[in-house]
């Protein structure tokens, strides 16, 4: 990205006082300045709270104000056993945005995807019983949310429940627990650390099925005193989903519920759909005509890319009193799981920075309306 030259707040005060200042400053124009109304955030990944990926960490530094870890929160990262908590990766992670004045989102905490094993299995071997399930789970929540207080923001306390037509996934927790396992781990996150925001986060959320699904369980929280103060819809986009329509009608049905909303985990496939899920487990077999921009992106393509992520954005900005965060699910093209999901070894486009670390065009657009570029 050009660098772009301004006066800093204090050299036009001495300027207006009078005195010459000796050298502008030079600011280099920030993305999240071009989002006042909401935080923008990223998934990070642990070379990056690992300070490892310097080109990764001097973008995220730049340009954004609020991180999620993309992995290290997950159980089977930080609670791989039943009596082993993990927690070096998480603790950096958190370091990470502390250090850089960022708001720092936990995800998740009860998932079916990347739960650690042992988590539904009992000392025999045998399938775990619903009160020890129950325990389990509060103890999870418990801990984590104890040893963050005060420096999370919010988490993902469930995520991934309902299904597209509206009805409960049948997780081992939902198998074991049925849908009281939802109200029972807001229940616990609520207790832990009663000031941390609690959210529930799904893909495609412009379903309607899924849509009714998640408004009656807001609703039915709510009935029952259990606090839920957003849902987040991940984001995952393609060239040919969501309908916008669909899209922009659960976001106007999730509010009308009583919950802010979040874009939590947005990214947008420039590759051929085989999938309009996110569900981690469903992949499918490498095809080379699936594959169709291996070296680099065709302009044509981008910029129908682009123009699909100003209507995203056109959107989310129409909703913006209830919009609490954009979160990309990654920094660069080439950190994201998209590469490799649903099928694995693609080159794909679906971030906001380029595999160069270049800012994409939709954004250089935004930067340029308000006045930052
Ligand atoms: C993905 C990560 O990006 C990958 O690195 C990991 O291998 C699988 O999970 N929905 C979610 C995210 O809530 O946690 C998932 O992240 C993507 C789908």
């Amino acid at each position: 990205m050009k660098k772009f030259l301004f006066l800093s707040v204090s050299a036009l005060l001495l300027a207006a006082c009078g005195s010459k200042p000796k050298t502008a400053e030079v600011v280099e124009p920030k993305l999240c300045d071009a989002f006042p109304d909401y935080t923008v955030g990223v998934a990070i990944n642990v070379n990056q709270s690992n300070q490892k990926d310097a080109e990764g960490v001097a973008i995220i530094k730049q340009h954004f104000n609020s991180i999620v870890a993309e992995n290290c929160m997950k159980c089977e990262e930080i609670h791989p056993e039943e009596n082993t908590y993990f927690w070096d990766d998480a603790d950096r992670f958190v370091e990470f945005g502390e250090d850089n004045n960022m708001q720092i989102i936990g995800h998740c905490l009860i998932w079916h995807s990347q739960c650690a094993p042992w988590f539904f299995v009992d000392d025999k071997g045998k399938q775990v019983k619903p009160e020890e399930l129950k325990q389990r789970m509060k103890d999870h929540i418990t801990t984590v949310m104890t040893r963050y207080k005060g420096r999370i923001t919010g988490y993902d306390v469930v995520n991934e429940a309902i299904l597209d037509d509206g009805s409960y996934r049948p997780s081992l927790f939902y198998q074991i627990l049925g849908e009281e396992f939802i109200p029972w781990a807001f229940q616990c996150a609520m207790e832990a650390d009663p000031d941390a925001e609690l959210y529930y986060n799904d893909y495609s959320m412009a379903q309607p099925g899924k849509r009714a699904g998640v408004v009656e369980l807001v609703k039915k929280l709510k009935a029952r005193g259990i606090r839920i103060d957003a849902v987040g819809l991940q984001s995952h986009m393609g060239m040919d989903h969501p309908s916008w329509e669909e899209f922009e009608a659960s976001i106007k049905a999730f509010i009308g519920a009583g919950v802010d909303v979040q874009f939590t985990e947005v990214d947008m496939s420039a590759l051929p759909s085989v999938n309009f899920g996110a569900n981690v487990s469903d992949t499918e077999e490498y095809r080379a005509e699936l594959n169709p921009y291996a070296e680099a992106l065709p302009d044509s393509v981008s910029a129908v890319w682009n123009e699909r992520m100003t209507t995203f954005l056109g959107i989310v900005d129409k909703y913006a009193k209830n919009v609490r965060r954009v979160t990309a699910w990654g920094v660069t093209d080439a950190d994201s799981w998209k590469n490799d999901w649903p099928i694995k070894g693609r080159s794909d486009y679906p971030l906001w920075f380029d595999r160069k670390g270049q800012m994409k065009p939709f954004l250089v657009d935004r930067m340029k309306k308000k006045g930052l570029m």
